[in-house]
């Protein structure tokens, strides 16, 4: 099929290529890849790992329905007490800026209590940070949380996370406080 003197040079590529790929495999094996998380990324591998991230994420999550009731203050009580016991010391909260996790952290976890800037797509958002605190993310500290809590759970954490950035220390502290009838936190 292919003409004899395409031949050569289509070994040569298969040459080159096994060079290639046998050099990746020689640079994992010899420990030079910094790992440290201090050791901040270049901006080739930032750029490939947060465009990897984003397009999986955008992918993914496309799809989910949205529920019609997520504003509703049933959900916006029960997401803050669960985000108070279980997401504030790596996504902070009004009136903190910084915690161990935030800064030993890379990726650094969001603050997820400052206010998003630029347009915001509100549907796709809550999709998103739907999906995201269910199934995590992989190779960061972000943990899947659907293995241990249903869906209704979820939703009521993304209903939780939108009045997040508009509330004061104080409203925080009254809407995350767990009332008596709701203990049932693990
Ligand atoms: C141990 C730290 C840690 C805990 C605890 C944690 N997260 Fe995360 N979270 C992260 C990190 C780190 C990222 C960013 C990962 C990345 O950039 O690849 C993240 C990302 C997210 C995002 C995506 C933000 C965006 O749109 O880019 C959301 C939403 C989120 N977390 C919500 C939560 C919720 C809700 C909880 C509690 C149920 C929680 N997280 C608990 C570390 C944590």
């Amino acid at each position: 099929m292919v003409p004899p003197k395409y031949l050569s040079c289509i070994k040569c590529l298969v040459v080159a290529s096994g060079i290639a790929v046998a050099a990746g495999v020689a640079f994992i094996y010899s420990g030079l890849y910094p790992m440290a998380a201090d050791d901040r990324h270049t901006a080739l591998t930032y750029w490939a790992l947060e465009t990897l991230r984003e397009r999986s994420i955008n992918r993914a999550s496309a799809g989910i329905d949205v529920p019609a009731d997520l504003d509703i203050p049933e959900r916006l009580l029960a997401g803050g007490a669960d985000y108070n016991d279980m997401c504030v010391g790596c996504h902070l909260k009004p009136g903190k800026t910084e915690s161990d996790f935030t800064l030993g952290l890379y990726p650094v976890p969001p603050n997820l209590a400052q206010p998003q800037r630029g347009e915001v797509d509100l549907e796709a958002r809550a999709q998103r940070r739907f999906w995201v605190i269910k199934h995590g993310i992989k190779a960061s500290g972000m943990p899947a949380w659907g293995l241990e809590h249903d869906d209704e759970r979820i939703w009521n954490m993304v209903a939780f996370l939108r009045r997040l950035p508009s509330l004061s220390p104080e409203q925080y502290q009254i809407l995350t406080a767990r009332g008596s009838t709701n203990s049932d936190h693990h």
